[in-house]
């Protein structure tokens, strides 16, 4: 073999080493920054957390409480059982289902801050 394609070669392993070493499968997940002063709405992005592709819905659907579904959802969660205004961080809507928290489906971190932010601006139905 000429020396030209021995290096070649070696280039071209070495980057397919040095590629297939990405740690692909560990996705961490990206929160992104928010202006804090920046007014959650409830019906734009706390809703679509229930609804969307069922996530919550498929079984808070009436038969089971909280209802989340669309007309429902604030109706529901308007009450101290699930919203501690005083503690936001208790509230239940937040807290349970948590990514530390103990209900068995969670939001994404994403998401629980996004509900936790709703309700320190005061969980209201805008
Ligand atoms: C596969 C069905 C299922 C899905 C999906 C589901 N839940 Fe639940 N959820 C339940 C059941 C059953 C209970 C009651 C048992 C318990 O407390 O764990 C419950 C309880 C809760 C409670 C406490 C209710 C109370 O009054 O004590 C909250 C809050 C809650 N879910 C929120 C959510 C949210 C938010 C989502 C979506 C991220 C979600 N759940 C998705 C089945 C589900």
């Amino acid at each position: 073999m000429k020396i030209k394609f021995k290096i070649l070669l070696l280039v071209i392993v070495t980057a397919f080493v040095a590629s297939s070493c990405k740690y692909d499968w560990i996705i961490p997940e990206e929160v992104p920054d928010r202006d804090p002063d920046q007014e959650i709405s409830f019906s734009q992005e706390i809703l679509p957390i229930f609804n969307s592709g069922n996530n919550c819905t498929a079984c808070h659907n009436g038969s089971q409480i909280p209802d989340l579904r669309e007309e429902n959802a604030f109706g529901s969660l308007n009450s101290t059982r699930y919203i501690n205004k005083t503690s936001p961080e208790e509230s239940k809507i937040f807290a349970y289902p948590h990514p530390d928290g103990g209900h068995y489906k969670k939001y994404t971190l994403t998401q629980a801050n996004l509900v936790l932010a709703w309700i320190q601006q005061g969980a209201k139905n805008n």
